[in-house]
């Protein structure tokens, strides 16, 4: 039998993640050592676990980064403060900035409208590094706002305009929502929606082939939260949606005789995962 099989361009990493990745396998090419990621370089302990075993080790503190004599040190795609930069440079370490240039830009928005005065507003989860490094590169204090009674709370410091950014993965209906309730208010705001667009276009695409196939396979981790949207949003759409983490998953299912099969993965799983399901759907079935 013929079988179509469509892998969805957008599966797997985004650009951001991809490039940081590559950016420590090339150090680990290069022979560079030690070599250290401030944060895991990606949610994925297969990746991060194959890293482990070519030398590469997770610092997650400041204060690890404060210990170290030697090495060099890679800034994941969430980005840092400016205050990590500082450290590196007087501790003598080397860097590799991995920064996603998407977040590189919330940064220097960030520290160019505070340095005119601006107060922030970072739209998006305080917990999340990417909004810790972003603080990092505001004068002053930044304020965080994720939810709508935060929003209605809010008030500026006095006389202090706005400039209100987001995350990157903020969801875009929750910004407007949010940056409406904020308007309502008044003050004067320089609103720059900062958020990326890579989650919403993987989502849209695994949709779309969803719809044209008769079984979809979404790949990745059992606990990420991206991949399981990624799998509503195909069950919506096909009725034979698989949800596995890798090939081994994939195998014991005895997929119904199909004409067209789809393929989407969320956003850390790396591509050889993704070549593998492919190389079996197209062989096996
Ligand atoms: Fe990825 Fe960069 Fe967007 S890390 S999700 S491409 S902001």
């Amino acid at each position: 039998m013929n079988m179509e099989v469509i892998v969805a361009k957008t599966a797997g990493f985004c650009f951001g993640v991809h490039r940081a990745v590559n950016k420590v396998y090339e150090q680990t090419e290069k022979g560079a050592a030690p070599i250290y990621t401030y944060g895991p370089i990606i949610h994925n302990e297969e990746v991060v676990k194959d890293l482990e075993a070519r030398g590469v080790r997770v610092i997650g503190t400041r204060g690890e980064l404060e210990q170290l004599i030697c090495g060099t040190i890679v800034i994941r795609s969430h980005g840092v403060g400016r205050d990590i930069y500082s450290l590196i440079r007087e501790r003598g370490l080397g860097l590799v900035d991995a920064t996603c240039p998407y977040v590189k830009k919330i940064h220097r928005i960030v520290e160019r409208e505070s340095a005119e005065g601006r107060q922030i507003v970072i739209i998006g989860s305080d917990s999340h590094p990417e909004v810790e490094g972003i603080k990092g590169w505001c004068t002053g204090q930044a304020t965080v706002i994720a939810t709508e009674e935060e929003a209605e709370a809010f008030i500026p410091k006095e006389g202090k305009k706005l400039c209100v950014v987001s995350q990157t993965t903020f969801n875009n209906n929750k910004f407007k929502n949010l940056v409406e309730i904020i308007s309502k208010k008044g003050y004067d705001s320089t609103v720059i929606n900062t958020i990326c667009n890579a989650t919403e276009e993987r989502q849209r695409e695994a949709a779309e082939i969803a719809k044209q196939v008769d079984a979809m396979i979404v790949i990745g981790g059992r606990h990420s939260s991206n991949t399981q949207k990624l799998f509503e949003i195909c069950k919506k759409e096909c009725e034979n949606t698989y949800y596995v983490q890798t090939l081994v998953d994939l195998e014991p299912i005895l997929l119904p005789p199909v004409d067209c099969v789809g393929i989407t993965a969320g956003a850390s799983t790396p591509n050889h995962i993704i070549k593998e399901v492919y190389t079996y759907v197209r062989n096996e079935l």
